[in-house]
């Protein structure tokens, strides 16, 4: 048996197969997702790949456990009463960090929860870790964050005195777009989050932060730039500007400008000149 050969089999079967990142030193199949995450290190027995086999190959069909609505809902009424006992941030972390009901968490390397100020006049939120956030542990560190940071300065808002959240704390595999059932799990942890700060302006950064936040049909481009609200309990509202995510201006810089005018609204409502 030709080692290499089967070695290289190998990978061009699991790249067929739909793989796109390595992140484990185990195989591991997603069951709330088709995503199939494997290692760089080659089986010890390498999967015998025939000439025949081949033609005739039909690709398995990705581990899907579709859980019942019902099963959802109920990890989500979990998720909210456990976050319900958390008097403070740090409490809500450590419960956050204990909770083993969202899948995403088996993949993720850190559980990433918000940071900054819980005086925080102003909650930013993004959508999910990346890889920089899930290797560091801490929200918008990576690239994204780096950008995040310049169009903060821009207008003279420290990062520090901002509370930077996700509406997800854990990474989905190869930063693919989290499923409606993971966001409805994770939810309550971010409201929790903004219930315990209080905050006068939320920033909500791309479309997944504005759905999951707001029931609007709307789409971040009909949606940004508009102030909207989110009431955080029958005490206090907060004002809500969407705008695009910092990763999508890495791709597209032309978008640059909606978001600096964007931003400039919110530094005008933050010292009431609007
Ligand atoms: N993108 C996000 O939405 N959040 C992060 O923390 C990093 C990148």
């Amino acid at each position: 048996m030709n080692t290499q050969i089967n070695i290289k089999e190998t990978l061009d079967w699991y790249i067929w197969a739909g793989v796109v990142e390595t992140c484990a030193d185990e195989v591991c199949l997603n069951s709330s997702s088709d995503n199939l995450q494997f290692s760089l290190s080659v089986p010890k027995q390498p999967l015998p790949v025939t000439p025949a086999l081949e033609k005739s190959y039909i690709a398995p069909s990705p581990v899907k456990i579709s859980p019942h609505l019902a099963a959802f809902d109920n990890i989500a009424k979990n998720a909210r009463e456990l976050c319900s006992k958390a008097s403070s941030l740090p409490e809500l972390r450590e419960l956050v960090q204990q909770f083993d009901g969202c899948n995403l968490k088996k993949t993720a390397a850190s559980t990433v929860f918000g940071d900054g100020s819980p005086q925080a006049r102003v909650v930013l939120i993004g959508e999910a870790p990346g890889a920089d956030e899930d290797r560091i542990g801490s929200p918008f560190v990576g690239k994204c964050g780096k950008l995040l940071d310049k169009m903060l300065a821009a207008i003279n808002i420290n990062r520090a005195d901002c509370y930077i959240t996700n509406v997800l704390p854990w990474r989905p595999p190869g930063n693919r777009t989290p499923t409606d059932e993971e966001i409805a799990i994770c939810l309550p942890f971010l409201k929790r989050q903004i219930e315990l700060i209080k905050p006068d302006f939320l920033l909500l950064l791309g479309g997944i932060a504005l759905k999951s936040l707001l029931d609007i049909p709307d789409s971040i481009s009909r949606t940004r730039g508009k102030w909207l609200d989110y009431v955080i309990d029958e005490q206090k509202s907060a004002q809500v500007l969407a705008t695009y995510h910092p990763s999508y201006l890495l791709r597209s810089p032309s978008q640059k400008a909606k978001v600096w005018s964007d931003l400039l609204r919110l530094q005008k409502k933050m010292n009431n000149e609007e």
